[in-house]
């Protein structure tokens, strides 16, 4: 990590989001299960041990609820209106303090930079340098800004609709992180017309502002996957898919096998731990931690969830929030756990929903097994004891308790709870009727 104390960052969250088509304001639409705004506050904090300030629009509690979330000390300020990215950094202009040596503006939309590129950025604002831009080499680089240099120098930044022909055939482009010195930053944005064909306060404009003022500017190369900005559906689900990447690619770096990495959706803060092996087509929602040597089977989902070491977990089997899976236990097809602990050893290898439940060690919940944790109201728990054996297609009607090593008999509706070491069965009695089949069979002749 450089060291970029002294450093204020400010993330631009005030997008329209129009392309988006969504009642949703574009930086909350997630990739790798958080908002896009968040990822960009994760770099920043990732990056360093610095001051955040994001500006969102009017309409945007809970863009500032995310911020607040995400970043605990981050300062929140309003752009009344949309004037132009130099007019929303000035919003901000309350955080920015005399001790900030630097000043890095990002965007909320562009939620794949990486700490990594932030870094750099950082350490080209010196003092001689009033603001540094982080370029890319743009495959289409239509609707950016172009970085016009000279030799080593950044020139100009000229936004597309002000270019010339010239200019617009420069494929080197603005990813719009900029990098300020802290000395100067507030004089060069407040000098920033608006005199331009879009009619707004261009950020971009503080680098030729600059040089007048005989200040260095300089530009930096990054790589176009993590500058792309999301401005509709198709472009948010590429930024997912390059997510994906770099975190199946981290998770394998870390000592976990995916078998086929391009079927597993990871979250941003799934946990594999070493030589645990993931399947083809498993989902991690938010919030799972899957410990050392488990195995986690084709077709699951698993969602804020506990999987302790060793364990085996599907094929299809669903991990609901508040599943804790101890070591060693087997959780098999069509098995739902919801809000359950499930002690070591213990098997629910069928056919089962296990919710608001505690299973304790050793214990075997047979095929069709369900606890009836609901009565229309409220919700209610069920215990089932260490070594206890629960029948195929009992249902256990909570709340309830089952004995440690008691044993349930097959279709048994449990209301009661059940004392240790004993053997409960609530059915149907089996009657047989002997030679009850010949005695239609000459019944039915008779009819005849
Ligand atoms: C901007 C840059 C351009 C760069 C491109 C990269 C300027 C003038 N141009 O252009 O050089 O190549 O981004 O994607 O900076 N915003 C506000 N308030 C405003 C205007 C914008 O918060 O009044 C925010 C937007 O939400 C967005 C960001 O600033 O996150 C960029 O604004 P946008 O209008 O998309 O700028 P571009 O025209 O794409
Ligand atoms: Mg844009």
């Amino acid at each position: 990590m450089a060291d970029m104390t002294d450093t204020l960052f400010i993330v631009l969250a005030a997008g329209e989001g129009t392309r988006m088509r969504s009642a949703t304001p574009k930086v909350l639409h997630p990739l790798a299960g958080r908002p896009m705004l968040a990822c960009v506050l994760a770099a920043c904090r990732e990056a360093a041990d610095a001051d955040i300030a994001v500006v969102v629009g009017p309409d945007g509690d809970n863009v500032a609820e995310c911020a607040r979330k995400t970043a605990p000390g981050a300062q929140v300020f309003v752009q009344g209106e949309r004037l132009g990215t130099a007019h929303a950094v000035l919003a901000a202009r309350g955080a920015v303090r005399a001790e900030h040596k630097r000043v890095l503006v990002l965007f909320g939309d562009t939620p794949l930079i990486t700490a990594a590129t932030l870094a750099p950025l950082a350490d080209a604002v010196t003092d001689g340098t009033a603001v540094a831009v982080l370029g890319f080499q743009a495959a289409d680089p239509s609707g950016y800004g172009r970085l016009l240099t000279d030799g080593g120098e950044l020139v100009a930044i000229r936004e597309e609709k002000d270019a010339t022909e010239a200019e617009r055939a420069v494929t080197f482009c603005n990813s719009g992180v900029m990098g300020f010195a802290g000395a100067s930053v507030l004089s060069l944005l407040e000098t920033i017309g608006n005199d331009n064909a879009k009619g707004e306060y261009y950020l971009t404009d503080a680098v030729e502002i600059a040089r007048e003022r005989g200040l260095r500017t300089v530009a930096l190369e990054g790589d176009e996957t993590e500058v792309g900005g999301i401005n509709d559906r198709v472009q948010l689900a590429a930024a997912e898919r390059v997510c994906q990447q770099r975190l199946r690619h981290a998770a394998m770096a870390a000592g976990a096998t995916l078998i086929d990495p391009e079927t597993v959706h990871l979250s941003h803060d799934t946990q594999l731990g070493r030589d645990v092996v993931v399947e083809p087509n498993v989902v991690f929602a938010p919030g799972v931690t899957v410990e050392e040597g488990a195995r986690i089977r084709a077709f699951s989902h698993l969602e804020t969830a506990h999987v302790g070491a060793g364990a085996v977990i599907g094929p299809y089997a669903r991990l609901r929030p508040g599943a804790d899976i101890a070591e060693d236990v087997r959780i098999g097809n069509f098995v739902e756990i919801k809000n359950a602990e499930i002690g070591e050893g213990a098997k629910v290898n069928h056919l089962a929903y296990v919710g608001d439940a505690g299973v304790a060690a050793g214990a075997n919940v047979g095929a069709g097994t369900i606890t009836c944790n609901y009565d229309g109201e409220r919700k209610h728990r069920t215990e089932i004891g260490a070594n206890a054996f629960i029948g195929s297609n009992t249902a256990l009607v909570a709340p309830v308790r089952i004995g440690a090593g008691a044993y349930v008999g097959s279709g048994s509706v449990i209301t009661k709870d059940v004392p240790d070491g004993a053997l409960a069965i609530a059915r149907g009695r089996q009657t047989e009727v002997p030679g009850w089949v010949a005695k239609r069979g000459a019944g039915k002749d008779k009819g005849k």
